[in-house]
């Protein structure tokens, strides 16, 4: 998809230059940089760029709020991957963080990513002080225990147990539907005096995406393979997760990723074609092969 790429591109760019030096320690910057770059669809500063251009917004003051999301993104997998929990060894088509380095190093190298996203936050370049202090906010509650971090936790509990569809819900929305609701909440934000009735729109159509975004996720864990998926095909099945598909059955799940799809299209009905590349992701994301 040419929004994507295009992107793509631009957010790989900022994050590499931003993260060329700073740390005290060699290797720590070396684990950051590994964990960041090379590979990572960005699909969440994407949403960033294509929330802010919804609303007549140029991507230039959603840039490094974008890279600071697609931070912690990169912090999540990181810790995801860790032996104490899912315990995988491929991220991104390649050995992941903790096996290329070693685990005490993956834990900081995303210790060090989680803070300097707030850092990133605090001075990016073309958003008012009140902005920049309504993203932290958003962030910091999509991340931590109310948000992302909160989810990790449910998913950790659940493992062995058969979980209803509103207990499962409820974890998708916090483990991954956080942070692309914030992604996009953010990318409005960057729209100055944005009215309620817009935001609460975009809103609307994040939360759902968010929970497709997962749905695709769990799909893609069964019926992908590993090659192509570029992390191990199987792992939630291995390790007993409670997934969508494990509640559903693979067809189940596919209904309701298509009926996630049409409410995140419909949350999108007032706006225009400055809309498209929301719309764009949508598609995108629940046909995604990776
Ligand atoms: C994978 O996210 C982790 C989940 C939240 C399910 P992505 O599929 O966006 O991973 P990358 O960044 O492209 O590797
Ligand atoms: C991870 O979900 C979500 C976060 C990293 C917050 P998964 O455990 O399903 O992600 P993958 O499949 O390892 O990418
Ligand atoms: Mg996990
Ligand atoms: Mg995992
Ligand atoms: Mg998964």
């Amino acid at each position: 998809m040419d929004f994507l790429e295009t992107c793509r591109s631009r957010v790989d760019a900022e994050l590499d230059r931003r993260i060329a030096s700073g740390s005290a320690s060699e290797r720590l910057q070396e684990a950051m940089r590994y964990s960041v770059l090379g590979g990572g669809k960005r699909i969440r500063p994407a949403l960033t760029l294509a929330a802010a251009s919804a609303l007549g917004q140029s991507a230039d003051a959603a840039l490094v709020p974008a890279c600071a999301i697609e931070l912690i993104h990169a912090y999540s997998l990181v810790h995801d991957d860790l032996p104490a929990m899912d315990n995988d060894e491929l991220r991104r088509g390649r050995p992941t963080a903790h096996i290329a380095f070693d685990e005490a190093t993956a834990i900081l190298a995303g210790d060090a990513l989680q803070a300097l996203a707030f850092e990133w936050l605090t001075e990016a370049p073309g958003v008012a002080a009140s902005a920049r202090l309504a993203m932290i906010q958003e962030l910091a509650r999509a991340s931590g225990h109310s948000g992302m971090v909160g989810g990790q936790a449910i998913d950790l509990e659940s493992v062995g147990k058969s979980l209803t569809l509103a207990q499962l819900e409820t974890m998708h929305r916090h483990k991954t539907g956080a942070l692309i609701e914030a992604s996009v909440r953010i990318g409005a934000l960057t729209a100055p005096g944005v009215s309620e009735l817009s935001l609460n729109a975009l809103t609307r159509y994040a939360k759902a995406l968010g929970l497709a975004f997962q749905v695709q996720d769990d799909l893609l864990d069964i019926e992908g393979d590993t090659e192509t998926i570029g992390k191990p095909q199987g792992s939630d099945v291995a390790r007993a997760k409670p997934t969508y598909p494990a509640l559903l059955g693979p067809k189940g799940a596919r209904e309701h990723l298509s009926s996630l799809l049409s409410n995140a299209l419909q949350s999108l009905q007032d706006f225009g074609p400055e809309a498209d590349p929301l719309r764009a992701m949508a598609d995108y994301v629940v046909t995604r092969t990776h």
